[in-house]
């Protein structure tokens, strides 16, 4: 049978790397977490000073993107592929809240989004890729045979990202956290290069209400019958 292309876009914490990671393995498909690239690329600037100091340098970011180099490694006992920075393992870092904080700014800048994006295309030029973010149905691949627009109230995602940073002893409100997720959904979506949005020929999933165990079966559901009819 042949492989297809699948997109998963939507707004922040709405489970799209869970789903997205669960049916590549069900599907024994790639998985990439382009959240990470944009999460790598912002620990760099910051490390670098960049950003998150007194005042931002963008335009001294874009100079030195060409030192950027981000590379997946599959980790066989996780079952799926850890983010790389200039060589160094970052998956820890790039989850902190600090990074989540900065990340939107830094995916706002045109230069960035053009090298990541190059970066994801070549990638799922083989299709057989499950690719979740925020433009994957609009920009990266618009062709996608299957694309996924989720979505989740404000809380319900802050509540879950709360419980996730808790869990991993960062120390953190929840009223913060729903303050990161609004304003990065604001961000996010009016942005001038490839702001979030739905694709027209995208089906919306608003898993606020519903386990992880039936948004699967769902999904993987609608996937099988796009890769029959493909
Ligand atoms: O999915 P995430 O929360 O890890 O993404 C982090 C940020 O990166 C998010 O606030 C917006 C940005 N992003 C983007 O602009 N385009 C993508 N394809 C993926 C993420």
């Amino acid at each position: 049978m042949g492989k297809i292309t699948i997109a998963i876009d939507g707004y922040s914490s709405t489970g799209k790397s869970t789903i997205a990671k669960q049916l590549a393995k069900a599907l024994d498909y790639v998985y990439v977490d382009t959240g990470a690239m944009y999460r790598a690329v912002t620990l760099f600037a910051m490390q670098e000073g960049f950003i998150g100091g007194d005042k931002d340098d963008l335009e001294g970011l874009v100079h030195a993107l060409s030192k950027v180099e981000l590379k997946f490694v599959y980790n066989k006992s996780l079952g799926f592929s850890e983010m790389y920075l200039n060589g160094e393992n970052v998956e820890q870092q790039i989850r902190t809240l600090a990074v989540s904080q900065q990340v939107s700014k830094v995916a706002t800048i045109e230069k960035v989004r053009l090298k990541l994006v190059g970066m994801q295309k070549e990638m799922g030029k083989k299709k057989g890729v499950v690719m979740d973010g925020r433009d994957i149905g609009t920009v990266v691949f618009p062709n996608a045979e299957f694309k996924i627009f989720m979505t989740a109230s404000p809380e319900t995602r802050a509540f879950r990202r709360y419980k996730e940073l808790l869990d991993k002893g960062e120390e953190v409100s929840y009223k913060e956290v729903l303050k990161n997720v609004q304003t990065r959904d604001y961000i996010d979506s009016h942005r001038e290069f490839s702001p979030l949005k739905k694709a027209d020929d995208a089906i919306e999933f608003d898993n606020s209400d519903m386990g992880l165990k039936e948004q699967l079966e769902r999904i993987y559901n609608f996937a099988l019958r796009k890769i029959e009819g493909n």
